[in-house]
């Protein structure tokens, strides 16, 4: 298991306004994307690089360059709220949208949207979504993404329950996971205690 649970303070306290029922719409919007760039920062860490060179005023510098075309690939809806942040922060990024829903009675995943090309044309993707619940979701984009041919993947979230945790890396032992808190478990109707709620309405208002 590759679970990796952010100890960074900031990432703590936006958390707990995110949570907060008193946190509205745009404010919850606002903290989203910034646990996203937060998060993405500490998952890109293995980030490759080539050598380059760079003129500065004062002459010519050593220096690096991102050698590597990242794949944003946010489940919607809820995940297109972590693309925003990280699409800005990353220097050459492709956004690859996943339709999925979560169907209310069998909480199994639904595919209604996959434009992906016929080939892969990122070396590395993160899969975006704020709530790893059962893993479902989690799991049906990474089965997608390594039929596409997709070689490093993976998953930056939010919350994650410990039955999605358990089951995306039995899934996909090879695929990281990056969250800002493993909470304590799920309901009875698959939500996750104490959470945040609905991530997609409290996203859109809904
Ligand atoms: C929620 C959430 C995840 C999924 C997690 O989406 O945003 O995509 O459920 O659950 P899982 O781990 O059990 O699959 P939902 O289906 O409610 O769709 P939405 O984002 O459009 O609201």
């Amino acid at each position: 298991m590759q679970l990796h649970v952010s100890s960074h303070p900031l990432v703590k306290h936006k958390l707990t306004r995110l949570r907060d029922t008193a946190t509205d719409h745009r404010k919850f919007r606002e903290l989203v994307r910034e646990l996203a760039l937060l998060l993405c920062y500490e998952a890109t860490q293995d980030l490759q690089l080539k050598a380059t060179t760079v003129d500065t005023p004062m002459g010519e510098a050593q220096g690096w360059e991102a050698s590597e075309v990242i794949g944003l690939v946010p489940i919607m809806r809820a995940g297109l709220g972590l693309v925003d942040g990280i699409q800005e922060l990353l220097p050459t990024v492709q956004v690859w949208h996943i339709g999925l829903y979560r169907d209310e009675e069998t909480l199994r995943p639904v595919e209604y949207y996959n434009k992906l090309p016929d080939r892969p044309t990122a070396q590395v993707c993160l899969v975006l979504d704020p709530m790893l619940a059962t893993g479902g979701s989690a799991i049906a984009t990474v089965d997608i993404l390594k039929r596409w041919g997709a070689l490093r993947i993976k998953y930056v979230g939010v919350l994650a329950a410990p039955e999605g945790v358990q089951a995306l890396s039995a899934a996909h032992p090879n695929v990281p996971i990056h969250v800002a808190e493993l909470d304590e478990r799920l309901n009875e109707i698959g939500f996750i205690v104490p959470g945040l709620g609905d991530a997609g309405d409290r996203m859109f208002g809904t």
